[in-house]
């Protein structure tokens, strides 16, 4: 297209130079002209090599009513969207009234940072706090673990039995707990902290032996209390910026308030004992 203009322009000014010499012109008459033309063809071509408005913006296509979102693509918009909350190169449409994505913006963003596998660019949420947090939470599951393993292997007196039974399906369930925990932080890119090096100080409940199945019972029930109010503590926390983390950790919370219930009920069942 250029080329067109530049022997269109070439043509012109020689043109001039041969109606100059006709006329008897002075050379300014040709020379000015032919500069501005010139000038006019550069700075033209400078500008079309800059991509065009429709090159930089990638429009979504969006078949709900919501306006699409423009997604700007070049270097000198970067300041402006990130500043507008938009992602640069990326695809992130403003949701329609209703909250919901079009489609075609759902399976967009899904294309984007595969790698992070259940984590999509919606998710908003601090994953390095939360991931501290499970892990701090998987420390006290484990640590539990260990000492419903130990109560139950050494239980001893008339009550013995069946209460050594319900400390090892404690373990086991606390077990579970574990896993679920370890298996979210890995979904959420981080990585389960199972060192036993700093178990103990990481856990939010203590790894107490018990001399008498009395005192196993109730330690049990103080590492439940406490882990019952941290997981409230941290449900409140995430709101619902993780539902799915929230989700699990409220399963785990119920398990946690039978636990305790059971081991309440266990107390009142043994008789104290007589000093
Ligand atoms: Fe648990
Ligand atoms: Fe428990």
């Amino acid at each position: 297209m250029f080329l067109l203009y530049w022997i269109g322009s070439v043509l012109l000014i020689g043109g001039m130079i041969l109606s100059a010499n006709a006329l008897n012109l002075s050379p300014g008459w040709v020379v000015i002209p032919a500069l501005i033309i010139i000038g006019l063809l550069i700075w033209k071509q400078i500008n079309s090599s800059k991509p065009s408005i429709n090159s930089i913006y990638r429009r979504i296509p969006d078949k709900s009513n919501h306006t699409p979102t423009v997604i700007p693509l070049g270097q000198d918009d970067l300041i402006q969207s990130s500043k507008a909350g938009l992602v640069v190169g990326k695809v992130k449409a403003t949701p329609s009234a209703d909250g919901l994505s079009d489609v075609e913006t759902l399976r967009s963003r899904a294309q984007q940072n595969i790698q992070e596998g259940a984590i999509t660019e919606s998710y908003n949420a601090d994953r390095f706090t939360i991931n501290k947090l499970l892990n701090d939470a998987l420390a006290t599951e484990t640590v539990c673990v260990l000492r419903y393993r130990r109560h139950h292997f050494m239980a001893r007196g008339i009550h013995a039995k069946s209460i050594a039974a319900e400390f090892l399906a404690h373990s086991i369930e606390e077990q579970g707990h574990a896993d679920q925990i370890a298996e979210r932080i890995v979904q959420l890119g981080g990585e389960p902290d199972f060192s036993p090096d700093t178990l103990s100080q990481r856990s939010h409940a203590e790894y107490a032996s018990g001399s008498s199945l009395t005192d196993m019972i109730k330690e049990n029930l103080i590492a439940e209390r406490i882990a019952i109010d941290s997981y409230r503590e941290f449900i409140q926390y995430l709101g619902d910026k993780d539902s799915t983390t929230s989700q699990i950790l409220k399963n785990i919370l119920a398990v946690e308030e039978k636990h305790a219930d059971e081991l309440a009920d266990m107390l009142t069942d043994i008789p104290a004992p007589t000093s």
